[in-house]
């Protein structure tokens, strides 16, 4: 298990190591990944150095930058493929082309901008957390969010993954530059929970050829929608406007990033299992820490092996307290029981006597 246990002081009464294996119906028993979407983007701006340190801070297993191409060919951490929802572009440049495509700004001109917070929650602060980097919420490059996550990993002894998206589905260049990139700062399939992911269910077996042909083989993860076929079940390719049957994309996919509705319920996740695919929800956005524990609970008993959050501390905490409320049985719960039952006879008797 790769979080510490909630408290449980049960003093000198020893545990039955055999619960913790039946703890999780994930794919591999372990506790569901915290999938830091955007970064800690329910707390600080979206894909920003501050705000994916955070996440790292929180407790998130996984950072995720979704990935777009600037003019001069360079990968930045940007949701959208043009600039103005989240940044101050508007205050500081004309528009090109009639918008604001990334693809239509170079990286110097995209570095002078500021990522502004989005969204009911998110905030240019957090209490108690100060970024380590001089400009924290400025575009960052894929470059800079491997640094920052390699350099954590580093520090901490953790294999913290990460979870680039190729936003531009099905484009060759992109998906081999990601991979270049990657390797070249050795996400090469050695770091665990390191997954990439696309919309393009094209794209992804793309993805995974190039990755046979340069020797990596991270998990390539298929986005879309759970569609229930009636006699099987599929993901909506949101690309192509297609459906591709589970058992296709087990053939070139080891995990699936799912919309949280459409027909994605515990059967699809255990028919995904049974053809080896994880299952990775999205989005969790809850408002607050009960609204979390709502959110993540039937996701949790259906056996959902990542949660994409917005809010990783929200996620993290509910994982401790599912695994501080799912007590072990004592090892010695039948000794204690033969004993109570033995100081019950003892008063029957001395009552009678
Ligand atoms: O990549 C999984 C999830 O992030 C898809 O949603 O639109 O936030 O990239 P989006
Ligand atoms: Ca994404």
């Amino acid at each position: 298990m790769k979080r510490t246990l909630g408290a449980i002081a049960l003093g000198l009464i020893s545990m039955a190591p055999a619960h913790a294996a039946t703890l999780y119906n994930t794919l591999d028993g372990e506790a569901p990944l915290i999938i830091a979407h955007r970064g800690a983007s329910g707390y600080l701006p979206e894909h920003t150095l501050g705000g994916y340190e955070l996440a790292l801070q929180m407790g998130a297993d996984v950072i995720e930058p979704d990935l777009q191409t600037t003019a001069d060919g360079e990968l930045v951490a940007m949701h959208d493929s043009t600039l103005d929802r989240t940044t101050n572009i508007e205050a500081l440049f004309a528009p090109r082309n009639g918008g604001y495509r990334v693809s239509d700004f170079t990286l110097a001109e995209i570095k002078s901008l500021t990522v502004e917070p989005t969204g009911a929650t998110a905030s240019t602060s957090y209490d108690g957390f100060t970024p380590s980097m001089a400009n924290p919420y400025r575009v960052p490059t894929f470059q800079e969010v491997m640094d920052l996550v390699s350099a954590y990993n580093a520090t901490t002894g953790k294999q913290i993954g990460i979870y680039p998206e190729a936003k531009t589905p099905n484009s060759l260049a992109m998906n081999e530059k990601i991979l270049q990139e990657m390797k070249a700062n050795g996400f090469d399939g050695s770091v665990q929970n390191t997954f990439i992911q696309t919309f393009s269910h094209e794209g992804a077996r793309q993805l995974a050829d190039l990755q046979v042909e340069m020797g990596m083989d991270n998990a390539i993860a298929a986005l879309g929608y759970a569609i229930d076929l009636g006699d099987g079940f599929g993901v909506y390719d949101a690309t192509t406007g297609g459906v591709t049957a589970l058992e296709d994309l087990a053939g070139f996919a080891d995990g699936l990033g799912l919309y949280l509705g459409y027909d994605l319920d515990a059967a699809f996740i255990a028919a995904a299992h049974a053809l080896g695919l994880t299952v990775h929800g999205w989005t969790f956005r809850p408002t607050s820490d009960e609204a979390a524990w709502d959110m993540f609970l039937p996701w949790i008993e259906a056996g959902m092996d990542g949660f994409f959050t917005d809010y990783s501390l929200r996620g993290v905490e509910v994982l401790d307290r599912y695994e501080a409320s799912e007590v072990p049985v004592p090892a010695t719960l039948p000794l204690m029981l033969a004993g109570l039952g033995g100081l019950a006879m003892l008063r029957r008797r001395r009552a009678a006597a």
